[in-house]
């Protein structure tokens, strides 16, 4: 058993950070990077990612590329190939649709649950067999507080961040004794690039009322919460949702 603070370390595991190109996989990318991992940094175009896997590489970090759209299942397969051995897989891809469920069609519907719940899926079926030859694994799926908390105006990113929630418990239930955890990340409102829009606006500005801390968090904020559940100093936790919003999700009023 090692001691604190080296139960943070990662030093000889590999991780995938999915949408690590900007926003919150970009902080967690960096986080797991210094805790000495290798990093696989992942986004849609190599051209896009490039640019960060030399910054890391610059900093002294073991970093490599992948890049694949969600919805191509044969890209997925084939970088996961290429890849080599993974050892923390965090799923951080999500696509937002913020439209009234009146102009949602079930096929859009159907498109937004194939990228943020169906391709976790398939993500975690290629993975998860090297870790349990291992017995050593982290998977970690980010979700949204939207998973046990709904709002108007998004039903089929509600929906699909649910099924994540569970398709997390499911995994904690199944392969528990393999070595292998599973848990979620509940990220609340965060400053990042997508959100610009929405923070600007008055539906922006009663989000930030709603949380106690008053204020939307830095992107950053969200990279202590992941280091813990992809190290050792987490062995014992599974099944989790670790909940980063400021209080908003244990607050009626604030
Ligand atoms: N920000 C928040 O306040 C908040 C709150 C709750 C939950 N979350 C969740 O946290 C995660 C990250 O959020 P974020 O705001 O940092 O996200 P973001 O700014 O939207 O970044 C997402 C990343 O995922 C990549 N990506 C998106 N769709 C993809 C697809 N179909 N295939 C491959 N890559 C794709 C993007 O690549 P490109 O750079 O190529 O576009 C980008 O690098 C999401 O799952 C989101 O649902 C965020």
């Amino acid at each position: 058993m090692s001691t604190f603070p080296d139960q943070f370390r990662l030093d000889g595991r590999t991780a995938l950070v999915t949408g690590s190109a900007r926003g919150l996989g970009w902080e967690m990318a960096k986080a797991l990077a210094e805790a000495g991992a290798r990093v696989l940094l992942h986004g849609r175009t190599q051209d896009r990612i490039a640019p960060r896997r030399e910054e890391l590489r610059r900093a002294g970090a073991a970093c490599d590329a992948l890049a694949f759209e969600m919805g191509d299942r044969a890209a997925m397969a084939a970088a996961i190939a290429s890849a080599g051995p993974i050892d923390i897989l965090i799923h951080n891809v999500g696509e937002r649709d913020r439209r009234p469920f009146a102009d949602i069609a079930p096929e859009d519907f159907a498109r937004l649950v194939d990228v943020d719940l169906n391709a976790a899926h398939a993500l975690v079926k290629l993975v998860v067999p090297g870790m349990i030859d291992r017995r050593w694994g982290r998977l970690i799926l980010v979700t949204s507080i939207v998973a046990d908390l709904a709002v108007p105006g998004a039903a089929s990113y509600v929906a699909a961040k649910g099924g994540l929630a569970a398709l997390t418990r499911a995994l904690a239930a199944e392969l528990g004794a393999t070595g292998v955890t599973s848990n979620s990340l509940t990220p609340g409102f965060f400053a990042t690039e997508t959100n610009a829009q929405l923070m600007a606006s008055p539906a922006g500005e009663r989000q930030r009322e709603r949380c106690p801390a008053k204020r939307w968090a830095d992107p950053s904020e969200i990279a202590g919460a992941a280091l813990f559940l992809a190290s050792p100093a987490a062995s014992y936790v599974n099944g989790h949702a670790l909940v980063v919003d400021g209080g908003v999700s244990a607050t009626y009023l604030a």
